[in-house]
């Protein structure tokens, strides 16, 4: 097996080196994870909370083991990944399985319309993306508006009495566990960890999640932070202003400047007590100004229905991902 390249990570180099693994895969996650890989499922799936009737796209699914998760919540979903090996994996594993549909999609490009789904999560997957930051943007374009997007990756736990110990283990340890199990996936396990080497912190992966347009992004770790769980919101639509100038429009001509009329001496008149009465044109001004504000708020509230206040500080195991 070829080990891909962590600074190029090139889509057929990945996807054939998860080819090959796939009929192992959850095997071997569960011995390298100690059974932690359980733990953190259920945790992402709780941050993603699925309805009944809601559709979810998995996104660098592998063989589907969190969309069933998922799908036991009543929602529907598409677990989709570029390897067909998973892919293939995950279709005989969850045969019969109406929630889940199995697609062949690259992450970076996906063939899903605009605001198609409630919510997408992504597993241990965004990190062996080539373009991670093009994944994020593609979450966002394919979800509705006030939906949310749970991340679960391998992480940096802040202490380092945790840190050096487990990057011993994912150095040394854990491919030869791997190649135990599976000669390959010695050769994949070395990729795999020189990747979680490479990849951002939890504040980084933050940053890029507000960058590709989440709000309230916030993140919570999950054993010592070894994995992270991060999520976010696709923003509710901004209100456009009910009244839109035309630039092209002439620009409107400015009312001829009236000469004072040439003072005349006050003639003295009798003080009348009557109540002052607004002049025609006063009136239609405030009646205008009254219906146009109206308007306004109008399609205020039928375009963005009660936004959620935005937070975008992102503390150590701040936020409910
Ligand atoms: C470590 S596995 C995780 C599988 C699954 N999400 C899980 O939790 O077990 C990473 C998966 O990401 C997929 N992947 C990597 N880059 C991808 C891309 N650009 N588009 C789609 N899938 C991708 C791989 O094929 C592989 O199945």
């Amino acid at each position: 097996m070829t080990r891909p390249d962590t600074a190029t990570k090139l889509a057929t180099d990945v996807s054939s080196m998860f080819d090959e693994v796939s009929p192992r895969y959850d095997l071997i996650n569960d011995v390298l994870t100690v059974g932690n890989d359980r733990l953190w499922r259920i945790a992402t799936t709780n941050a993603l909370a699925p309805r009944k009737g809601m559709r979810v796209l998995e996104l660098a699914a592998g063989t589907g083991t969190s969309s069933a998760a998922i799908a036991k919540h009543g929602a529907s979903g598409v677990a989709a990944d570029f390897s067909e090996g998973m892919l293939e994996e995950g279709r005989k594993r969850h045969a019969g399985n109406e929630l889940i549909e199995f697609v062949f999609a690259d992450a970076t490009a996906l063939p899903f319309d605009d605001n198609s789904f409630d919510a997408a999560t992504i597993s241990y997957g965004l990190r062996n993306v080539s373009d991670p930051r093009k994944a994020l943007e593609e979450m966002r374009r394919v979800v509705k508006p006030g939906g949310r997007v749970v991340i679960a990756e391998f992480s940096t736990p802040p202490s380092q009495l945790v840190r050096v110990p487990y990057g011993l283990y994912g150095k040394y340890v854990l491919p030869r566990i791997a190649g135990v199990i599976n000669r390959d996936a010695a050769e994949a396990y070395k990729y795999l960890n020189e990747s979680i080497e490479q990849w951002p912190n939890q504040r980084e992966l933050a940053r890029w999640m507000r960058e590709a347009g989440f709000e309230r992004v916030a993140y919570r770790n999950l054993t010592f932070g070894i994995v992270a769980l991060h999520r976010g919101f696709v923003p509710r639509e901004v209100p456009k202003p009910a009244v839109v100038a035309d630039a092209t429009a002439p620009a409107p001509k400015k009312p001829a400047v009236k000469k004072p009329a040439a003072k005349k001496p006050a003639a003295k008149k009798p003080v009348a007590k009557a109540a002052p009465k607004a002049s025609p044109a006063a009136k239609s001004a405030t009646s205008t100004s009254k219906s146009g504000t109206a308007a306004v708020k109008k399609s205020a509230k039928q375009t963005a229905p009660a936004a959620p206040k935005q937070t975008n500080t992102v503390k150590p195991n701040a936020g409910d991902a």
